[in-house]
């Protein structure tokens, strides 16, 4: 898995550590990505101590506990704190993860947090995913029918429901686009793959009748073919969720059917 450094004449400065709380017998230190788009500063890594005796033991717990007790400025993104909502993904220790399920003692030495890699920032660890949401939505993510709606429902078979088993619990952290190199150089023309794994979700649903359009839409240089199987995605998932083999059954439907 590609970790990330920043290079040498980077312009994040070393900011504030801030006092060790009294009486800690367990302490653990955090270092994390400060951003204020309304003071006009470059950004800054402070440094904060947390007390593990005293402290959940997931990341966000210890974000929440810093918030909560140290320093209320820290903003950052979360929701259901168990890996469901997706909104607390940033990048911990070189790697995109879910805060809410990623163990402190998993990170052996100081915990370095950042936000999601190669977006703007909107402050501090909230990354701006506008177009990300907007790249989602593209593929029409939703059933498309012609048939005459049923009286009651649109039935599938248990086989047929088993093949969206390992894409439906996508949680739309954008761990995985985000992670990925063609998804950094091409954010605006190749999809990347969160979009492309809820593509392939909507393609292999039996109860879909809009498989063909589905499939001519993403026929594009860019839109599917900037994938050169790199599979950070599928190392980073936070979920393990393989997006990189729905992009490869994208690919073998676009041959297939010109067999
Ligand atoms: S595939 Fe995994 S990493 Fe990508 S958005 Fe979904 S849950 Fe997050
Ligand atoms: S807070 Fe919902 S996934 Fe982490």
């Amino acid at each position: 898995m590609v970790e990330f450094t920043l290079p040498k004449n980077s312009k994040i400065r070393t900011g504030k550590t801030w006092p060790k709380p009294e009486g800690a017998t367990r302490l653990k230190t955090f270092h994390i990505y400060r951003w204020n788009p309304d003071d006009g500063e470059n950004p800054r890594v402070d440094t904060y101590f947390v007390d593990l005796a005293t402290c959940g033991p997931m990341v966000l717990d210890a974000l929440i506990k810093i918030k909560t007790e140290i320093d209320p400025t820290l903003t950052f993104r979360r929701s259901c704190r168990e890996g469901i909502c997706g909104s607390c993904s940033m990048n911990i220790g070189g790697q995109n993860r879910l805060a809410c399920i990623h163990g402190i003692d998993e990170e052996k030495g100081d915990v370095k947090i950042y936000p999601l890699p190669h977006l703007d920032v909107v402050k501090d660890l909230v990354p701006d995913l506008t177009h990300f949401y907007a790249q989602h939505a593209s593929i029409k993510p939703w059933l498309i029918t012609e048939s005459p709606t049923p009286e009651k429902e649109w039935k599938q078979s248990i086989e047929d429901r088993k093949k969206l088993d390992g894409l439906y619990e996508c949680v739309m952290c954008a761990s995985c686009s985000t992670s990925c190199p063609s998804y950094w150089w091409n954010p605006d023309r190749y999809l990347g793959p969160a979009t492309l794994l809820h593509a392939y979700r909507w393609i292999i649903d039996s109860r879909d009748e809009a498989t063909g359009e589905r499939l001519d839409d993403l026929e594009d240089p860019f839109k599917v073919y900037r994938c050169h199987t790199i599979l950070n995605c599928t190392q980073t998932c936070p979920k393990g969720l393989n997006p990189a083999k729905a992009i490869a059954e994208i690919k073998k439907l676009h041959v297939e059917r010109t067999l």
